[in-house]
């Protein structure tokens, strides 16, 4: 039985570097004219309202995507993805948040194709609510993500960014997180695979941040050294060997936009490691 619903945490300070890197990929991924495939594995709800509702409850969102709103002396990439969510929001006020499938579809292109995978069944009827009519650009199936993500690989076009997005309430997310991307990686070794995992000095975390960081020797990660509840991302792009998440990261990392980026006070921030 689920019971995590991201409405309370859109919007916060770990959506804030996610999307950020999101919006980045999209953006990079899209610039080849070849159709590119969003699969996002654990996809939530499409977009969540921040002023009713569960999103106001702690109202996290204030402390991130709060905190940008009205700046516009951010550097390009968290500008831009600052922009992402102002068209949601085109009065101006920030009431309306984007999950990372209403940022696919704001920057996916109509050759490209979105499938995403949804567990919960309130989210997952809420995602297909959403994107009703718009098969086969847009394909939600209410269902098991990592056992999905096998089922829609290789794409047609050979060219995917695979998102994988578990709230870990199920502590066997780990072990299937694993297992999902090894998977994966055998049916579709050309793909882009963003995973996002907690930072913590856990057994059970630590399998899961040895594969993502070892392979290739290709990648780079984001992390919030929070203590407990931090949560990092860490990314493969094995499609090119130059994907340009760079700018967007040190952008997390510099004095002024680390602490724009996290959302948090001073002493707190991101730290980005890069592998080539
Ligand atoms: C962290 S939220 C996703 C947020 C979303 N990716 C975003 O960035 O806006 C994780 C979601 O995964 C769903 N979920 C949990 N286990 C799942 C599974 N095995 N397959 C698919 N979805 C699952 C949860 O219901 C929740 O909505």
């Amino acid at each position: 039985m689920l019971s995590y619903r991201h409405a309370f945490h859109a919007g916060n300070h770990a959506d804030v570097l996610k999307h950020t890197v999101l919006v980045h990929l999209l953006r990079y991924l899209t610039q080849k004219d070849k159709p590119l495939w969003f699969i996002d594995t654990h996809a939530g709800a499409a977009a969540y309202a921040l002023d009713e509702g569960y999103a106001t409850k702690k109202a996290e969102y204030e402390s991130g995507i709060g905190r940008l709103w009205a700046r516009d002396d951010l550097p390009q990439p968290v500008a831009d993805y600052v922009e992402q969510v102002r068209a949601l929001n085109p009065d101006g006020a920030l009431r309306r948040y984007p999950g990372s499938p209403q940022l696919a579809l704001q920057l996916l292109r109509k050759q490209d194709r979105l499938r995403m995978f949804e567990l919960h069944s309130t989210e997952s009827r809420l995602l297909q609510q959403y994107f009703r009519g718009d098969a086969p650009r847009a394909i939600v199936q209410a269902g098991d993500g990592f056992a999905g993500l096998q089922a829609v690989l290789p794409p047609p076009s050979r060219r995917a960014l695979v998102l994988i997005d578990p709230s870990y309430e199920d502590k066997g997310d780990y072990r299937q997180v694993l297992k999902a991307l090894r998977d994966a990686q055998k049916r579709f070794r050309a793909g882009v695979y963003a995973v996002w995992y907690p930072q913590v000095a856990a057994p059970r975390v630590a399998p899961v941040s040895r594969a993502v960081e070892s392979p290739a020797g290709e990648g780079l990660a984001a992390r919030y050294p929070h203590g407990e509840e931090a949560r990092g991302e860490r990314l493969r792009p094995a499609w090119q060997r130059h994907v340009h998440t760079e700018p967007a990261l040190a952008a997390a990392q510099g004095p002024g936009p680390r602490h724009a980026v996290s959302g948090q006070g001073s002493g707190a921030g991101c730290r980005c490691d890069f592998q080539r």
